[in-house]
């Protein structure tokens, strides 16, 4: 039997030099140039992501499709689909047209991190406050294959390609 291919499976994430990426619910930086890289890396793509970012965002983002993980079995919201689990969300964003993305927030990227073959981070130089970190992740089992610096806006953009085997979609690892 042919051995499973990994599907592509990219984090995206913005984070600052203390590994903060959130706090009380909302990015504490506002930086246009980095959500138009975000949009260009994501357009036409799936994304997926946590209710509590789903709920900081408050509308589906357009010409992406929206998975939101969620235990809450009533939950629903217009433009967003719904998944229980990490399994579930990444088994219906293969089944849908365009690239996996994973887009937050702290609990998701640390749930996905794992099973990801892919990362594009924006490393923000600022050190902020906040209560959402971005999970630290193996250097050895991470290449950056393209880095781009944009002191002008603080900030680097850093494309990462994992080196080693990622675990199994469908390994079952994200049950509680
Ligand atoms: N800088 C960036 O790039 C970036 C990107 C995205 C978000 N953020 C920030 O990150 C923060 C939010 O992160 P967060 O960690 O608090 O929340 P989150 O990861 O966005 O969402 C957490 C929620 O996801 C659901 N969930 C988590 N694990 C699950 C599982 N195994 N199965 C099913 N559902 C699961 C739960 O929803 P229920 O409670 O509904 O069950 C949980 O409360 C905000 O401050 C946001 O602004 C930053």
């Amino acid at each position: 039997m042919p051995s499973e291919v990994a599907p592509r499976v990219t984090l995206v994430a913005a984070y600052a030099d203390n590994r903060v990426i959130g706090d009380g619910g909302s990015i504490p930086w506002h930086i246009s140039e980095d959500f138009a890289h975000f949009k260009a890396v994501t357009i036409g793509g799936v994304l997926v992501m946590g209710r509590t970012t789903w709920d900081s965002i408050g509308r589906p983002l357009p010409g992406r499709t929206t998975i939101v993980l969620t235990r809450d079995t009533s939950w629903s919201a217009d433009g967003a689909l719904v998944a229980h689990s990490l399994e579930e969300a990444l088994t219906l964003a293969g089944s849908l047209d365009g690239e996996i993305f994973v887009v937050g927030g702290a609990q998701v990227y640390l749930l996905a991190l794992p099973l990801a073959t892919h990362q594009v981070l924006t490393e923000v130089h600022l050190s902020p406050s906040g209560d959402a970190l971005y999970p630290p992740f193996a250097l050895d089992e991470w290449t950056a294959t393209r880095r781009e610096s944009r002191p002008d806006l603080g900030l680097d953009w850093v494309w990462w390609e994992r080196s080693n085997e990622p675990q199994s979609v469908f390994g079952g690892s994200d049950r509680a």
